[in-house]
């Protein structure tokens, strides 16, 4: 990872950063990359024993040493003691990545109403827990300039069939994002999203495209660049977004697929199959029609 950072070390050594969902993919490729590049870091997520291995594996490969916190994000008492840890460990938090997220494909009519919720807690309940917990507790400390980072998706605008309870949350979080991007600006924080793509990670995968579904419906074969993302890929942009380089960027939204939306939406994309021949012949078609 070190050898395909595009910033150098020590950009982000005053950002004291709390990552939801830091202790596995692409959470903790972020977490890896900022403490590259000198910033204290801080995961959290529900399973203990997950958080405590990721911290040893980042010292491995970082030398710096993350702390972690179990916390599980649905609950808002959670939240406020994972903000009051991280301060106590570094004085000063200052950065909020939320990352954390649950998610499985299903046909929306075979979901209980509790499964739905879980997604829906997780994903949006979850965002709101910890920017509320950390916002507030930025405003009473009168400290800035602090930031919040988003993870979402693309189908947080587009909607998705098969993954209903996290579109609509993360819908809910990309309106969050520009929302509080603007009322809290006056407070000295910023707000910003990433939206990424497929990236390749285990928790993704196994829930998304179980089974043989990643070969029938390859994701890399609608994606432009025709491959998934990669996580430095994704941890360069969060480290650009999070660090002072970004100042002036607040209530965005930055989407790293490959241009896979794009693909979907344009209408005639999938003209891309037409071969060089056929063009001929039909633009002669076309042509004669003057
Ligand atoms: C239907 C399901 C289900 C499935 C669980 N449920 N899996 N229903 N199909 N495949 C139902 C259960 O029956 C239960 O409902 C309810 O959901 C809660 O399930 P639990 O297992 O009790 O919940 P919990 O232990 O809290 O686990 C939450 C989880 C799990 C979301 C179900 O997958 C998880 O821990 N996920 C965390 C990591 C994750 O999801 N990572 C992927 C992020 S990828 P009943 O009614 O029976 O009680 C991502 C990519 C976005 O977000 C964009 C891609 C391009
Ligand atoms: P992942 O490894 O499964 O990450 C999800 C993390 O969330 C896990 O570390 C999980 O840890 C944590 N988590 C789940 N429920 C939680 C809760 N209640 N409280 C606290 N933490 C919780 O999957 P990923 O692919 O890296 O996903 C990371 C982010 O990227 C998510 O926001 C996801 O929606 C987004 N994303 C991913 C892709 C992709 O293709 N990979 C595409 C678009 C967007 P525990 O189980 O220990 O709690």
């Amino acid at each position: 990872m070190k050898s395909k950072l595009m910033f150098k070390n020590g950009i982000l050594k005053d950002k004291n950063i709390l990552i939801t969902g830091g202790g596995s993919g692409l959470g903790k490729a972020m977490a890896e990359a900022f403490l590259h590049l000198g910033a204290h870091v801080v995961i959290c997520s529900r399973n203990q024993e997950k958080l405590h291995a990721a911290v040893e594996d980042l010292y491995t490969k970082t030398g710096r040493k993350a702390a972690y916190l179990p916390c599980d994000v649905r609950h808002y008492e959670e939240a406020q003691k994972a903000v009051q840890f991280i301060e106590n460990q570094t004085g000063n938090f200052n950065v909020l990545v939320n990352n954390a997220a649950g998610n499985f494909i299903s046909p929306t009519e075979r979901l209980s109403a509790h499964a739905f919720d879980v997604i829906l807690d997780i994903v949006l309940r979850g965002t709101k827990n910890m920017t509320l917990a950390a916002g507030k507790f930025w405003i009473d400390k009168q400290r800035h300039p602090v930031n919040v980072l988003n993870i979402v998706t693309t189908y947080a605008w587009t909607g998705s069939g098969y993954v209903v309870p996290s579109a609509a949350a993360k819908a809910g979080v990309l309106a969050m994002t520009r929302s509080l991007a603007v009322e809290w600006a006056k407070y000295g924080m910023r707000f910003n999203a990433i939206a990424p793509g497929p990236f390749p990670t285990k928790g993704a995968w196994e829930r998304l495209l179980p089974g043989r579904l990643e070969e029938k419906f390859d994701p890399s074969r609608r994606i432009p660049l025709k491959r998934t993302g990669k996580a430095w890929e994704l941890a360069n942009l969060a480290a650009f977004l999070i660090s002072d380089y970004a100042a002036y960027i607040n209530g965005e939204v930055v989407t790293i697929d490959g241009g896979e939306w794009l693909n979907g939406a344009g209408q005639f994309n999938a003209f891309d199959q037409i071969t060089a021949h056929e063009w001929d012949r039909l633009t002669e078609i076309i042509k004669r029609k003057k």
